[in-house]
């Protein structure tokens, strides 16, 4: 299959979790492509997860934020950008809960500051990187396709929501080449332990108590990070422009069946498991029909959730360096709410 060739690439939240992985992906399996990654480095976002890059002639690395649209826009123009891969955002549900404004200063306004600097700029393609979330919550059966209706829950999910429409208006009214990803959770080296995964791993590497939200049967279907990056490079190079593509690798697990094989692969005994009261809202289950993009982008996802947990949770014994620094003070603070 033959689309379009992406060559000068702005990276938006490169120093997150997916967009770390991102990055290191790209740069691997697209030789002929130089990269920004442009990244304001909140609490979630880490230089250590691309230190391997810092030296690589395709690679730059600019400290800044979504929302200094004057920025943005110089950095398009001096660097003649032709795609962006926008996955910088506040992620966390849990921490939308507790404080809104943040998910709105960047989730909504710097999107649009963002996409507001591609329009100027005249940039090819912008992938607006979104989650399953704004669909809501799905009862036992039934899975998200593009055209469920859009009804976020939390504060976060409301936030990506809304950039996603703004995204959409941008294509309609000004014909901005935007495409538009969605998939499920995902899981993989380098991810903040404030989710579920990392969180439980390091918990049970200290002999704590695993938090298990509710009954712990609320439903996600995980995917690889990587699988999840293929899916956002194969958006951008043979997406539609104005079209939504769903992102998942059919595999819906109940959080406690999750924490259960986390618990087994570190070798901690189930007795760590304590149930906590539930999030507020709390979807109680996701699952996405991603047909669409299989048969369109021609992805499909390759890592096998055995392996990929089983590899994951090696990662986060082998990489204790890593997760000790970004657990930082305001972490600490963070946990502590
Ligand atoms: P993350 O929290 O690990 O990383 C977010 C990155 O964005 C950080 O490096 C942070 O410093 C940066 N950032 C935050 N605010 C910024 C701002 N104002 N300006 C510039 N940079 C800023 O998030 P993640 O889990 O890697 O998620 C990346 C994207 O993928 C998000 O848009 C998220 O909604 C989406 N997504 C995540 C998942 C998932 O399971 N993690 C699933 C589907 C979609
Ligand atoms: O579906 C995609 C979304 O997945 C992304 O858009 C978000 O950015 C990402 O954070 C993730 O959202 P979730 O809320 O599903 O992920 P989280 O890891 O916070 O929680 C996963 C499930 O585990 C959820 O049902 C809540 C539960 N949970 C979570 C934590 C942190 C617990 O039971 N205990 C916990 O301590």
């Amino acid at each position: 299959m033959s689309g379009y060739e992406i060559k000068k690439v702005f990276v938006t939240g490169g120093a997150g979790f997916i967009g770390s992985n991102f990055v290191r992906h790209l740069l691997e399996i697209r030789s002929e492509v130089n990269l920004i990654n442009y990244d304001a480095l909140t609490y979630a976002g880490n230089l250590e997860s691309t230190a391997d890059l810092t030296d690589h002639p395709r690679y730059t690395f600019v400290h800044g934020d979504i929302c200094d649209g004057e920025k943005v826009a110089g950095l398009l123009k001096d660097h003649k950008i032709d795609t962006i891969i926008h996955f910088a955002a506040e992620s966390h549900v849990d921490r939308s809960i507790l404080s809104g404004a943040e998910f709105v200063r960047t989730n909504v306004g710097g999107t649009q500051s963002l996409l507001e600097a591609a329009l100027k700029c005249g940039v090819s393609r912008f992938v607006q990187v979104s989650t399953d979330e704004v669909y809501g919550s799905l009862g036992e059966t039934g899975q998200f396709t593009e055209s469920t209706p859009l009804a976020p829950n939390s504060p976060y999910s409301a936030s990506k929501a809304g950039a996603d429409l703004l995204a959409r208006s941008y294509y309609h009214t000004f014909g901005l080449p935007v495409v538009t990803t969605r998939c499920s959770n995902n899981y993989g080296p380098y991810q903040f332990p404030e989710k579920l995964i990392p969180l439980m791993i390091i918990k049970a590497m200290r002999d704590e108590r695993l938090p298990v939200y509710g009954d712990g049967m609320n439903v996600r279907d995980w995917i690889h990070v990587l699988d999840h990056c293929d899916a956002v490079l194969a958006a951008a190079e043979m997406g539609l422009p104005g079209e939504i593509y769903n992102i998942g690798s059919s595999n819906e697990w109940p959080n406690i069946e999750i924490v259960k094989r986390l618990l087994h692969h570190v070798g901690k005994p189930e007795s760590l498991v304590q149930y906590v009261k539930d999030r507020p809202g709390h979807d109680r289950r996701y699952a996405i029909d991603s047909t669409k993009s299989r048969r369109e982008l021609g992805w499909a996802p390759k890592v096998n959730f055995d392996q990929g947990l089983a590899e994951t949770v090696q990662w986060y014994l082998d990489n204790t360096t890593w997760w000790e620094n970004v657990m930082s003070e305001e972490t600490q603070n963070y946990s502590e709410q």
